[in-house]
């Protein structure tokens, strides 16, 4: 087989925000493909990064009151974490806010510039003057110009669906401020995406797409390509263009070039490869992005226009995926299905979600459903009850009854042939991103030799000295065909395919993983005892993890700011002007209505301020010692960016009342303070009854 030199990529998740399992649909189905080719013996290189640049990285570095490179260092670290523990295998993590990436960009920007792919035009946009600064259409809100609804974003209804320029919004409003946005002029800077027709119009009848994504794309190409706006004026968390006077590139521009400057940085420290190689425009190696379908656009039209464009190789192909949802609906923070990649690692091994994922990943751009309580029982039954019993069931007699060493022969030497022949099936189904067909097929595998041992049982010939041969045979044949299903799984699997190998004393390099050594099977071969691979997943395991999703909304709204996530949805909103029909991002997640019991079960009352105070070591708290008339109470409030101890000295205000108490970093909160709006938008402004109410007194 000719080895192949690939490059495979994940969209560079933002540096604004926590990792959740919806981002590790994505990372899992890349980091499959990619230990697959390893596998298969290919020259693979998973490359990636952290993409670092926009309004609301800039924006929520300010109101954390640390600089935009303090805050993605420290996301870069939290989100490594985060991807090791899930076993992700990228051979390098970058960072689009790198001296390379400049470079790079600048060199894309100059080629462009000199072939007059570059054109400006002044244009009007909405300015915050009170911020001094153009808004993002994500940061204007109004009333939909199609159907009147309120509290719109400037580019799209969530109402009647209708998307709209912000300008066409009725009574507009600057999110940050608060302010009515006026119109401004500035000079903005466009790739001519029509100059690249012809090129884009090949490339989409090339194998490059799959085939929804063709036609979305040709439905786009109807419109006629328009001019791509990639410039962005101060203040603005970015790279500057070279020439211009408080002139940035927009984010989206130099993102994807980190695939490119992170590759670089790899390259830098591994001399013999070659980053022209690779990138130049008669590269004859391969180049896969696996994105989401709402980043299409950017990866199947401006991207390799900008490729094309600058004298670099375009991709091979973009791979696009649809979207998690979980128990059949959209993740829910008050459902605790929001779950972040965290809590689920404080729970559960990685390789069952991993698992799990493949078995429900096909090549399309359906969504996938993470249905917990298939997703325990799939794990239960697959992974434990079929697969690791096989090697539990064999390895105990081989070391009874011939000190744990394999015997000689392999008894039904057809079976382990019948196996191997399934291998370059399973192979076209990784191969095709099928993931869900290679682990049928697997299991199906894993059937037959569970059923195989239940027909030879082994433990009966144990028992009878003239059989015990034939015994150690039948252990010898299932320990054989369990080597080769861990290893096909080995790319879903990584973490227990490791330990498995390490049970086999096959040894612990990327070597050993490789299929083109199971044509040999593993004979006279000394194994080590079994230790259980994989435990069951308990019920207790996933409600635990609900209830710590449910908790980890609470504490970041307590904090009366943005969770972390919702700044990261903010951030793909901004970042994404979608064309109509675009499909729909994950992110907007849809408001759960309560009934008037359930509101009524939330005790809410007046209290009165009584003492307040800095908490050393906190961002965002003051401690609050409350009194709400019969009772005193200390509460955690994640006001401190609004208000100074004094100004909240005597004052009213309202509190749930009958919030359990929670244990917090600097103690224990008991109750939850009203704060309406965030730092983002001026906030937050805590809530007060008129003078003249009663600490104690209940609201309704
Ligand atoms: O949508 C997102 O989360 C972007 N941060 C993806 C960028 S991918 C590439 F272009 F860098
Ligand atoms: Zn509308």
């Amino acid at each position: 087989m000719k080895q192949r030199r690939i490059l495979i990529t994940a969209a560079l998740p933002y540096a604004n925000g926590p990792i959740h399992l919806g981002h590790m649909v994505e990372y899992i189905q890349t980091d499959i493909w990619a230990r697959f080719q390893r596998a298969r013996g290919h020259e693979a290189y998973f490359i990636w990064a952290d993409d670092t640049h926009g309004t609301p990285i800039m924006l929520h570095a300010r109101k954390r009151g640390i600089s935009p490179d303090q805050l993605i260092a420290e996301m870069a670290e939290e989100h490594q974490r985060d991807f090791r523990d899930f076993g992700l295998s990228y051979d390098h993590f970058g960072s689009t806010n790198s001296p390379s990436n400049r470079e790079l960009v600048h060199g894309i920007w100059a080629r462009l510039q000199a072939q007059g792919h570059i054109e400006s035009h002044t244009i009007e946009q909405c300015y915050d003057a009170e911020r001094k600064m153009f808004l993002p259409d994500r940061f204007i809100r109004g009333t939909c110009p199609k159907c009147g609804a309120e509290d719109q974003y400037g580019d799209s209804c969530e109402v009647c669906g209708a998307t709209y320029e912000p300008t066409d919004l009725i009574n507009p409003v600057s999110t940050l401020s608060g302010s009515a946005p006026e119109l401004r002029q500035s000079e903005h800077f466009f790739v001519r995406l029509a100059d690249f027709t012809d090129m884009l119009q090949d490339w989409m009848r090339s194998p490059a797409l799959q085939d929804e994504v063709r036609n979305k794309l040709q439905e786009w190409f109807g419109d006629g390509l328009r001019s791509w706006d990639v410039s962005r004026d101060a203040p603005y968390f970015g790279f500057e263009i070279p020439g211009q006077k408080d002139k940035f590139f927009y984010v989206w521009l130099d993102a994807p070039v980190g695939y490119m400057a992170s590759f670089a940085d790899f390259c830098a420290s591994h001399p013999q490869l070659d980053f022209a190689e690779w990138w130049g425009p008669d590269s004859d190696t391969e180049l896969y992005h696996f994105v989401g379908k709402d980043i299409i656009y950017f990866h199947a039209l401006f991207w390799p226009a900008v490729l094309h464009g600058s004298g670099y190789r375009i991709p091979t192909a973009v791979f696009a995926h649809g979207f998690l949802t979980v128990n059949g609906a959209k993740m829910s923070k008050s459902r605790g299905t929001f779950i972040m990649a965290r809590t689920y690692l404080d729970h559960l091994h990685p390789d069952y979600l991993r698992y799990y994922f493949a078995a429900r990943l096909g090549s399309g751009l359906g969504d996938i459903d993470l249905q917990l309580d298939d997703f325990r029982q799939r794990v239960n039954a697959d992974l434990v009850g079929k697969l690791i019993n096989i090697a539990s069931r064999c390895a105990g007699f081989i070391h009874k009854l011939n000190a744990g060493q394999l015997g000689p022969v392999l008894p039904d030497a057809d079976l382990y042939q019948t196996f191997l022949e399934q291998q370059n099936a399973i192979a076209t189904d990784y191969e095709q991103r099928n993931y869900q067909a290679a682990v049928r097929r697997i299991m199906a595998l894993a059937d037959q030799a569970n059923q195989y041992l239940a027909e030879q049982a082994p433990w009966k010939l144990a028992k009878q000295p003239d059989q015990q041969a034939q015994a150690i045979a039948i252990c010898t044949q299932g320990l054989n065909l369990f080597r080769l299903l861990i290893t096909w799984l080995a790319p879903v699997l990584p973490d227990t395919a490791t330990r498995a190998l390490q049970f086999l004393q096959l040894d612990d390099t990327p070597q050993a993983l490789l299929w083109s050594r199971l044509h040999e099977p593993l004979l006279e071969h000394a194994i080590n005892p079994y230790q259980a691979l994989l435990q069951r997943i308990d019920e207790q395991q996933i409600a635990a993890i609900i209830e710590d999703s449910k908790a980890t909304l609470e504490a970041s709204s307590n904090a009366a700011g943005t969770s972390t996530t919702a700044a990261a949805a903010e951030q793909k909103k901004t970042a994404q002007k979608k064309p109509e029909n675009a499909p729909d991002s994950m992110q907007h997640q849809p408001t759960d209505t309560i009934s008037i019991d359930q509101f009524l079960a939330v005790e809410l009352r007046v209290a009165r301020i009584v003492s307040a105070e800095q908490v050393p070591g906190a961002d965002k708290l003051l401690r609050l010692q409350l009194d709400l008339g019969n009772a005193q109470r200390q509460v955690f409030a994640g006001i401190k960016s609004a208000y100074t101890p004094e100004q909240l000295q005597n004052r009213l205000t309202v509190v749930v009342a009958n919030l359990a108490p929670r244990k917090m970093r600097f103690g224990i909160s008991e109750g939850m303070i009203l704060a309406a709006g965030e730092a983002d938008d001026g906030g937050p402004f805590l809530l007060s009854p008129d003078s003249g109410a009663q600490p104690g007194q209940r609201i309704r």
